[in-house]
């Protein structure tokens, strides 16, 4: 018996372009390890985890069996005013291996949601301390912190923002820190633009610090692009925040569970935030999860009044789901028994010298890396922004290697169980099609 075609009418794709993709579609119907296998039973192999999200790699058996058990134990438990025992477990396992003295953990189901949690907390943290008058929140130029209102508001991703109206009222922006002219090709860290940190004294000067927040900037920026701090860059943001009272967040969505060689891209580079955003590789991408993490003394902030009273007024009905909890917990087990969350610290060298072979291909002009993250830049074609990049993953995807674009920016973020032959791999397919490709 035949399967009847698929229907793709009625589902209208995020982030996608729904028409080209219906005409020409690419499905996914199984995964395993670093490949997926597609609707004709061609195997493709991962180069972007998912969505920077499968950081263990797929169908890991244990976080598998965790989900399958968990459904069948607990299928759900009200998170408001009532607990679960996984929800406080993997609390206090997240806080282990957090940056010092980030030990506390509001759950979410998503980066975007991750970034607004993250967001109120800022704001009401200034406002029980008796600063309210404190409302402005920085973000920063090519920022992406997901896609709900403030989120939107303080990332600086043109396409994402100028659809929907004023967004959020008293947000600014730092300038990006993407400087072709100055760092093309650096390996790592750029050694330029640590000053443009600075901005941070010109938004106090304009604004006054009494009236700021805080500031949210992603260690790396992933999904604008793999911009990577210059050197120097984090520690000066740091530094003019607690000169100013300003709360620092970082955005560890993409940069959380070991992508840049540490648990979290604040070890990498030294910086601790105030709060820190997480969600995609806490579950390994399989149940949908994200979380919050404060330090200790923003959380203790919250703790005044009558025991009885709510401290702070907001959650989602899915907060610490019982499956997406069983999944992180088997998830960290296994990043933990495999050594995947500095494992990307190991192949960065390897990765980072097959990545800077595309120096010289036909429009490469920049590649960058940092853990196992690389984003190649192409020339524009003229009058066609973003086809040249476009064209590249399709070429990639017909010789069974996923990679991920934005705008002319190709990006790898291959799970951390990635071989030295899977980054050969993906490194060749774009060599590839860059030579064939107009
Ligand atoms: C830095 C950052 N923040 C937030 C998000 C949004 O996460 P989600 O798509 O889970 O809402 C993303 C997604 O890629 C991200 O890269």
């Amino acid at each position: 018996m035949s399967t009847p075609p698929l229907d793709m009418d009625a589902y209208w794709m995020p982030f996608t372009a729904n028409r080209q993709f219906k005409k020409s579609p690419r499905l996914l119907t199984r995964a395993d390890g670093m490949f997926f296998t597609d609707d004709h039973g061609r195997q493709v192999l991962d180069g972007i985890a998912g969505l920077w999200c499968v950081n263990a790699g797929h169908n890991r058996p244990r976080i598998v069996k965790a989900i399958q058990e968990q459904a069948a134990e607990l299928d759900f438990a009200p998170p408001f005013q009532m607990g679960h025992p996984k929800a406080f477990e993997l609390a206090s396992r997240l806080a282990e291996i957090a940056p010092a003295g980030m030990n506390k953990v509001f759950f979410t189901n998503s980066g975007s949601e991750s970034v607004e949690t993250a967001l109120k907390m800022a704001l009401a943290y200034h406002r029980v301390r008796g600063e309210g008058q404190r409302t402005r929140l920085i973000g920063r130029e090519r920022g992406y912190h997901g896609v709900n209102f403030g989120g939107v508001s303080v990332g600086g991703m043109v396409a994402n923002r100028k659809m929907f109206g004023t967004l959020l009222s008293g947000v600014d922006h730092l300038r990006h820190t993407h400087d072709l002219a100055r760092n093309a090709f650096s390996v790592g860290q750029p050694a330029h633009g640590a000053e443009l940190a600075d901005d941070l004294e010109r938004m106090v000067a304009l604004h006054d610090a009494s009236t700021i927040a805080a500031v949210i900037v992603e260690p790396v920026s992933g999904s604008s692009g793999v911009l990577i701090p210059p050197q120097g860059y984090l520690q000066r943001l740091r530094e003019i925040c607690d000169k100013h009272g300003i709360l620092l967040i970082f955005d560890e969505v993409i940069t959380g569970f070991g992508r840049t060689g540490h648990p979290f891209a604040a070890q990498t580079f030294g910086v601790t935030p105030d709060l820190m955003t997480i969600a995609k590789g806490l579950t390994n991408g399989c149940v949908p999860m994200g979380a919050v993490l404060a330090k200790q003394s923003i959380h203790d902030t919250f703790m005044n009044g009558p025991d009885h009273l709510i401290e702070f007024f907001h959650g989602y009905t899915y907060s610490g789901h019982p499956l997406a909890c069983a999944a992180g917990l088997a998830t960290l087990d296994t990043y933990a028994e495999d050594g995947l969350l500095t494992r990307a610290g190991e192949l960065q060298g390897y990765f980072a010298e097959q990545l800077h072979s595309l120096r010289g291909e036909p429009h490469v002009i920049d590649v960058r890396n940092i853990g196992l993250v690389g984003g190649v830049e192409l020339t524009p074609r003229a009058g066609e922004p973003t086809k040249r990049a476009f064209d590249t993953f399709l070429d990639c995807w017909e010789q069974g290697v996923l990679i991920r674009t934005t705008g002319d920016i190709l990006a790898l973020s291959p799970p951390l169980i990635a071989g030295r032959e899977h980054l050969d791999r993906m490194v060749d397919a774009i060599r590839t099609a860059l030579r064939r490709l107009a």
